[in-house]
């Protein structure tokens, strides 16, 4: 059951749309951080590698009417389709692209050509350590040397109870009381039950990576980049880390 489950649980949280429908708003703060700390530069090209659903268009839709060019991929095409309908109803499809790629995998842009590359949750099912680490190579090649890498990876800390907790907080601090209730009810069960407490036991029984501080930072380091920032999101259940392609590349 698990090993189905594992092989389809994007595919079909995508598909249903059930995997927008139950993000807890702490993941989507964690989105927002991302987003942030992208420098606001004109004409930016940005890649969104293992992409889902294209959440991050949400909160990326004014700078890409600013300008921004967003390149979205991943390996399913059910999140891809999503990702399209989300660009066509905030009206940014002109400048929106995506396609379907393994990332681990040679990359498709050419070298030195983006200048963020956002990997948000999407390198830490990807259970052996070299093609990890592969995919982030292809990230540094791609980036232009100045180019900044965000990704955000689960820690060991990662505990589904304190993100829905954390989740209820942040819904009532933004949206008010009636709101945080209606998720707490009837939507947070079924986003724990269904997606949290089973990410909580890939990441316990080692099928997916949870990551130490310093094990994502040599992870980075290894491929090439220098850190420059990194904090604690997601209800102290992950690591949110950027790094930059040096100007002065060997
Ligand atoms: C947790 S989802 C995150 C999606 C999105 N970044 C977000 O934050 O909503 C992980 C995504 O990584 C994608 N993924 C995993 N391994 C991949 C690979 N080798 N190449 C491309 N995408 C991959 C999955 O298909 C899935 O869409």
């Amino acid at each position: 059951m698990s090993g189905w489950y594992e092989k389809y649980y994007w595919r079909t949280g995508f598909k249903s749309r059930l995997y927008d429908r139950l993000t807890p708003e702490s993941y989507l703060e964690s989105m927002r951080k991302v987003v942030a700390l992208i420098p606001d530069k004109q004409g930016q090209k940005i890649w969104d590698a293992g992409c889902g659903t294209g959440l991050l268009l949400l909160y990326l839709e004014n700078a890409i009417k600013r300008g921004l060019i967003y390149y979205g991929s991943d390996l399913l095409s059910a999140g891809l389709n999503q990702v399209r309908t989300r660009a066509r109803n905030l009206r940014v499809s002109d400048r929106v692209a995506c396609f379907q790629n393994d990332i681990t995998e040679a990359p498709v842009f050419k070298e030195n050509s983006l200048d963020v590359v956002v990997a948000h949750f999407s390198i830490y099912t990807i259970r052996e350590n070299h093609k990890r680490q592969q995919a982030l190579k292809n990230m540094y090649q791609v980036l232009k040397p100045g180019g900044l890498l965000i990704v955000c990876c689960p820690s060991k800390k990662y505990d589904a109870g304190k993100i829905i907790d954390e989740s209820c907080e942040l819904l009532r601090a933004r949206r008010g009381l009636l709101q945080m209730a209606t998720k707490r009810m009837f939507f947070y069960p079924v986003t724990k039950r269904l997606g949290l407490d089973f990410i909580q036991k890939q990441l316990q029984s080692g099928q997916w990576m949870a990551y130490t501080r310093e094990e994502l930072t040599e992870e980075m380091e290894c491929a090439g980049f220098e850190i420059v920032h990194s904090e604690t999101v997601y209800a102290g259940g992950a690591y949110l880390k950027c790094g930059y392609k040096a100007i002065m590349s060997v």
